[in-house]
């Protein structure tokens, strides 16, 4: 029988909490929130076992509670993310994710021959799939899909 590792993160009193990270991109979702950047207390746990997603993450954010088009942008790594909005220890809201028609700033295109890779000119792209995720350079057209997907 296979040994399975499960951290426990405890509650927290308020704030935000994002379940349902794939666990492979957890520092993706953490680089896009700027989580490295901010004071606010944060625990996370990873390699937990999910039925969805093989292996999932957890983020808990104290006192921090985050715009949707903020939240949002983690959706190009985290489709399946589910917010849980914490207030006094109690879930007082539930909120998925939703890929946005359009992403500014956070993919890199994987073109090497794009201009937003030798020039200093932020990435546009159109979301073409939601579903796996295709972004189509606002540039060059060229496909990025999930499995190109850097973020910058
Ligand atoms: N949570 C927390 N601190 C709290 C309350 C909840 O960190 N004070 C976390 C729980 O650990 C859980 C998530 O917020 O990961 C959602 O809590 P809850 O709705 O109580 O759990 P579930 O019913 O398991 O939610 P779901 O099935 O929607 O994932
Ligand atoms: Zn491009």
């Amino acid at each position: 029988m296979k040994e399975t590792k499960q951290l426990v993160v405890s509650a927290i009193q308020n704030g935000t909490v994002i379940d349902h990270v794939p666990a492979r991109n957890l520092f993706k979702v953490i680089q896009i929130l700027g989580l490295d950047h901010i004071e606010n207390q944060i625990t996370f746990g990873t390699n937990l076992e999910s039925k969805k997603l093989g292996k999932k993450a957890i983020i808990k954010i104290s006192d921090r509670f985050f715009e949707d088009d903020d939240i949002n942008r983690i959706a190009l790594v985290a489709p399946q993310a589910k917010l849980n909005i914490i207030r006094d220890y109690e879930v007082v809201e539930k909120k998925v994710v939703e890929v946005p028609d359009q992403i500014t700033g956070i993919a890199k295109c994987m073109n090497p021959k794009c201009i937003t890779n030798f020039e200093n000119v932020v990435t546009r792209f159109r979301v073409v799939s939601k579903k796996n995720v295709a972004l189509k350079c606002h540039y060059c057209e060229k496909i990025t899909n999930q499995e190109n997907l850097q973020i910058k």
